[in-house]
């Protein structure tokens, strides 16, 4: 199994902080729409890193500054030990992309659309392309012609591209998009096989459901910034919510009252206009949350609670789950059976 604690130990590729890949301060606007706005990633070596945020929090726009498809407005990338600047689109051969609807030749068949990327790249043996096809399961359709894949099979296409040098560094956009469940978890299975061999994956997703059961790092952005980054199970650790909603001007009141239940640092003001207070504590605690209000005359009018990733989710990307500014509409319930695109689609940018 590839921790990330013992995977900060493997492999050569990584800088001497120790990273494979680490933004600092990275900036990009588009006009006066600032899309990335000081985002810090921190990626060690050898694992899954999932990339998480909700529909336009800038994922696509890092995927893309990090391919050289867009020039950032500032700040600074480091890519398996080395600064990556403008210019250095060579340095790509070291990593795999797959970043919005990759371009195939539509009149040539699947097999052959990796023949030419393959000469045109970094050399690979002949060999690795029936490998890569195998491991996107696209043998039975490889000798057909592109134009006549459907969406799912054009995005196994694009993940057989991005694996064909063998990189040390794979970059994904939202690769499940489009894929049905079979693909997915053998999508997934990859992954994770490719991070146990020590090479990192940076995968983006809008869907929590999706990184949480193949990610070791999580690293969560809201409005082009990071807002959580660390282990998964770390993230876990703090799932368990209860939300309670008092009077905003007794806000203060209500957090010393529950203090001794609760370390402060477990406290978070959803919305303080409206009183909502998140305290991270398991769920089945919410009893005990109301009781000890109550106890100090503090009676609340709203309690919710939670075992999911999604309420963290939520909270540090600003949604709370009532469909404002930012919030995650339309997610599914607490079990991750979400509705998948089901959300506040700003258009999503990997879509064919
Ligand atoms: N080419 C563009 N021109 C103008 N604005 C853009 C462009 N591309 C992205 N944006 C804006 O930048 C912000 C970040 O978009 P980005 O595509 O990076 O989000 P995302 O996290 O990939 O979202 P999604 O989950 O929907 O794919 C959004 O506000 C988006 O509208
Ligand atoms: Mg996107």
């Amino acid at each position: 199994m590839s921790g990330p604690s013992g995977a900060l130990t493997s492999g050569g590729a990584a800088g001497a902080d120790g990273l494979a890949l680490a933004t600092r301060g990275l900036r990009k606007r588009y006009g006066d729409r600032r899309a990335l706005d000081g985002l810090d990633l921190s990626v060690p070596p050898g694992v899954v890193y999932g990339f998480l945020g909700p529909n336009g929090a800038g994922k696509t726009t890092t995927m893309r500054v990090l391919t050289g498809l867009v020039h950032s407005d500032g700040g600074t990338v480091e890519m398996l030990g080395k600064p990556y600047k403008r210019g250095d689109r060579r340095r790509l051969f070291e990593v795999g992309a797959l970043v919005e609807s990759p371009t195939f030749y539509p009149y040539l068949s699947g097999r052959a659309n990796l023949r030419e990327l393959a000469a045109s790249g970094a050399p690979v043996p002949s060999k690795r392309i029936e490998e890569v096809l195998d491991l996107a399961g696209l043998c039975d359709r490889a000798d057909d012609k592109v134009q006549g894949y459907s969406l799912g099979m054009k995005q196994r296409l694009g993940i057989a591209a991005a694996l064909l040098s063998d990189p040390k560094l794979l970059l994904l956009d939202e690769p499940a998009n489009g894929l049905d469940p079979a693909g997915i978890v053998a999508m997934r299975d990859t992954l994770k096989a490719l991070a146990s061999q020590g090479k990192t994956v940076f995968v983006s997703s809008h869907l929590l459901a999706e990184i949480q059961v193949m990610a070791d790092m999580v690293g969560i952005i809201a409005a082009g910034k990071l807002v959580r980054e660390g282990p998964l199970k770390e993230l876990l650790s703090m799932q368990g919510v209860v939300k309670v909603r008092v009077r905003p001007d007794l806000m203060e009141a209500a957090i010393k009252t529950l203090t001794p239940i609760a370390p402060a640092e477990h406290f978070t003001e959803t919305d303080r206009d409206e009183g909502w207070l998140a305290v991270h504590l398991a769920a089945d605690r919410a009893e005990e949350v109301n009781r000890t209000l109550a106890g100090s005359g503090i009676y609340a009018s709203g309690l919710e609670s939670g075992n999911d990733l999604e309420m963290l989710f939520l909270e540090l990307t600003g949604g709370h789950g009532s469909g404002g500014e930012g919030a995650f509409v339309g997610l599914g319930g607490p079990n991750g059976d979400d509705a998948h695109d089901g959300g506040a689609s700003a258009g999503n940018g990997t879509a064919a």
